[in-house]
């Protein structure tokens, strides 16, 4: 596996697979890389003949006050990661390359709507800043497809409008969230936890287990299934910013004939924001 700096070098790479006659898949990430990233790039592989990572810790969609500064480097580590788990050229560009001209000047790509609410109430212009690296790489790379995990699942919707609305030419593909043992979803923030926090973290997905238990039981009262979700995150010591129950593809707030709903929160332990989601979908009518 080779690693490349620069968008010249990585093009003429690309260009000597897509030469050979390769089907070419991307999968773009921050680094600081754990199972759930290694599974996304075994998709990839299974999908295409040629697979293209890259590794970039994007400024543009980090908030003032968020955690770029101490969001982790480890690129020996993601490398080995990566070549273990049968990715064939990595990109790891430097600000510089990518944002040339500085990020002020910067083009920005924003998808309007499924941007907001969630995760783009408490991250303004986070989703802009996503769009925009994504749609740099997609030119950058040119894959025929691209994998992203679910655990994103805003993002995910995010990116799939993106490539519809300009009509990129790149299938979208996503890779269910690996969790550890006890259920929380694998993370690269997971290590900002301390043992107490990280012994406490599973409530989160314990939570959204319960409230598709209840909706699988019938039950439509969304606001009292929330309520009642808020509290426990609130009692197992998480302090919960959204937890929501939505329209699986509009992401619109569910109504109560819906049958494709996801379950998103996002919560706080200590200063680390987690998110998860669970989709589900409903076979039976409303009780
Ligand atoms: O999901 C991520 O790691 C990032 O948001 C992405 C898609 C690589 C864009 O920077």
């Amino acid at each position: 596996m080779n690693t490349v700096k620069t968008v010249r070098e990585l093009r003429a790479a690309v260009a000597r697979a897509r030469g050979e006659g390769k089907r070419i898949a991307f999968v773009p990430t921050m680094g600081n890389l754990h199972s759930g990233h290694a599974a996304l790039v075994v998709k990839a592989a299974q999908r295409a003949d040629f697979v293209v990572a890259s590794i970039f810790v994007n400024p543009l969609q980090f908030g003032a006050g968020e955690d770029l500064d101490k969001y982790p480097r480890t690129l020996v580590a993601d490398q080995a990661t990566l070549l273990q788990a049968g990715c064939n050229l990595l990109f790891a560009p430097a600000v510089e390359e990518m944002y040339p001209d500085g990020m002020g000047v910067q083009t920005r790509v924003s998808v309007p709507h499924l941007s907001e609410g969630l995760c783009g109430a408490s991250r303004p212009g986070h989703f802009e800043g996503v769009a925009t690296v994504v749609s740099k790489l997609f030119n950058m790379v040119q894959p025929d497809l691209a994998v992203f995990g679910e655990k994103d699942y805003q993002q995910l919707a995010v990116i799939r409008a993106m490539v519809r609305d300009l009509n990129m030419p790149i299938q979208i593909i996503g890779e269910p969230t690996v969790r550890a043992e006890d259920g929380l979803a694998l993370s690269s923030r997971n290590g900002y936890l301390s043992p107490d926090q990280r012994a406490t973290a599973p409530v989160l997905y314990q939570v959204l287990r319960a409230l598709a238990e209840g909706l699988g039981r019938g039950r439509r009262d969304f606001s009292t299934l929330l309520a009642e979700g808020q509290a426990h995150l609130i009692n197992a010591g998480l302090r919960p910013d959204y937890l929501e129950i939505r329209h699986a593809l509009t992401l619109k707030p569910a109504v109560i004939d819906d049958r494709d709903l996801v379950i998103l929160a996002a919560a706080y332990l200590g200063t680390t924001r987690l998110i998860d989601n669970l989709y589900l979908h409903l076979e039976e009518p409303a009780a």
